[in-house]
């Protein structure tokens, strides 16, 4: 999509994300369960958004870093009662400025991997995310199974009608590139916005072959934060990697941020 970079999406969905997607999935669950993943060790959240988790997460008493490529997402996590509890980074998560070797646990909530949508992006941040962390540390990434049937080619549907306001929801899938591409259509008296979304997204063995070939090993697959078991025919996945072999040497080193570096 022309024009759509790495802090498109949260430009264009800042102001309706916490009331469209701050019940997407289980904060509570998930809290406990990146709490219980990292030790005690730092947390960095990859795509943290508004901080619908790391808010919570930093209220729990963990040190979190998140970093994110929309100014205006981060504008919304920073405005938020507990928000300066949060280490903000604004960067391109696939080359995340962070110290090496720091962090206990790096994590991408709710599909946010698939925001990276290409290839050598998705490459860069499995690297960058091995340099980024402690050695043995872990790399949590939740996201949807692609259907065995395949997804669907696209189409139009109603997201939402209201008396002064319809969102219609366009997208098109490419099952060759495994990309959608979507626009959120929001047309009310104020005129019509656009809000347009991209995703490459990967199917739970592929993730596997990119850790692999980036010094993880997986270490559990969920099917939520629950715990309920991973089987075949679960809608989403929650995959632990962790750090058994020596980050790709071509993999930038960070820049030098830890815990404390207010940036962004
Ligand atoms: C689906 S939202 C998830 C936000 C948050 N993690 C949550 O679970 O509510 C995806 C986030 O990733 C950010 N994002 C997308 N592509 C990015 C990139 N290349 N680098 C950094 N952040 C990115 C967006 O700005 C947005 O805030």
């Amino acid at each position: 999509m022309d024009g759509y970079g790495p802090g498109s999406y949260g430009e264009h969905f800042a102001d309706v994300y916490d009331d469209w997607y701050g019940d997407v999935s289980d904060v509570a669950a998930t809290v406990t369960g990146v709490i219980e993943l990292a030790a005690g060790g730092p947390i960095l959240e990859l795509g943290v958004g508004t901080g619908r988790l790391a808010i919570p997460l930093a209220a729990g008493g963990v040190d979190i870093v998140g970093v994110d490529a929309s100014p205006a997402m981060l504008d919304r996590l920073r405005a938020k009662e507990g928000g300066s509890a949060v280490t903000l980074i604004e960067a391109d998560m696939a080359e995340p400025p962070v110290a090496a070797d720091h962090f206990a646990l790096v994590f991408a909530a709710f599909n946010t991997f698939f925001n990276l949508t290409d290839d050598d992006a998705q490459r860069r941040c499995f690297a960058n995310v091995a340099r980024a962390l402690r050695p043995a540390g872990r790399l949590v990434i939740e996201g949807f199974v692609p259907p065995s049937e395949g997804l669907s080619d696209g189409g139009v549907s109603v997201r939402t009608i209201t008396t002064d306001r319809a969102v219609l929801s366009a997208s098109q899938h490419d099952p060759a590139t495994q990309m959608i591409r979507g626009q959120h259509i929001d047309i009310s008296a104020a005129g019509i916005r656009m809000r347009p979304w991209v995703v490459r997204y990967r199917t739970p063995e592929q993730l596997d072959a990119l850790a692999s070939a980036t010094g993880f090993s997986l270490e559990a697959r969920l099917a939520d934060w629950s715990g309920t078991p991973w089987s075949d025919g679960a809608e989403n996945h929650i995959s632990v990697y962790r750090l058994t072999g020596s980050a790709p040497a071509d993999a930038p080193r960070g820049r030098g941020i830890g815990g404390n570096g207010q940036v962004g």
